[in-house]
């Protein structure tokens, strides 16, 4: 059985951005000619800071930069690599594209949903994985592919996954 925690599971006050969060934040608008260019740099501050990137947060960002909220929940809703929702501690992450599709990479999603009893967009009742597919992770040549948080794992294998995960656990 797995759960999918909702985004109100922790209280809005735990998505407040820092003061120092905030000042990064605004470190790094200064750095950007165009205000909209930080927004890229501002999410995965704030992924790495939640894990995900929880509207709340989005919204003081988008209040602190001077930018609509729409724009920035745009941007997060588009790109793949930011987290709409919460994620488990390991996030894996499957290229569904063409070249690891066929190099068998649907068959390791199935294999990997099996063994932690998730499915797509589920975190496991541990909290320590989550697992989701992604378009092309530019390293079609050694399909198929996943990635781990912010590690590649490569020519993957069903036995290579086992390993992967068993050194998770
Ligand atoms: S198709 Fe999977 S990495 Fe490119």
């Amino acid at each position: 059985m797995s759960t999918t925690p909702s985004p109100h599971v922790v209280g809005d006050k735990e998505y407040k951005l820092s003061q120092q969060l905030k000042d990064k934040i605004t470190d790094l608008s200064a750095q950007y000619p165009e205000k909209n260019s930080v927004i890229i740099p501002a999410l995965h501050l704030i992924q790495d800071e939640f894990g995900w990137v929880p509207p709340a947060a989005m919204r003081q960002m988008a209040q602190l930069l001077n930018i609509a909220s729409n724009t920035v929940f745009g941007v997060a809703s588009f790109y793949t690599m930011f987290n709409n929702k919460p994620v488990g501690r390991y996030h894996i992450q499957i290229c569904r594209n063409i070249a690891c599709s066929l190099n068998g990479s649907k068959e390791l999603l199935e294999h990997i949903m099996k063994k932690l009893g998730i499915q797509i967009g589920e975190v496991s009742n541990d909290g320590k994985f989550s697992v989701s597919t992604v378009e092309c992770l530019g390293a079609c040549g050694s399909a198929p592919v996943m990635m781990v948080n912010d590690v590649y794992y490569e020519n993957l294998t069903e036995k290579k996954v086992d390993q992967i995960i068993k050194s998770l656990e």
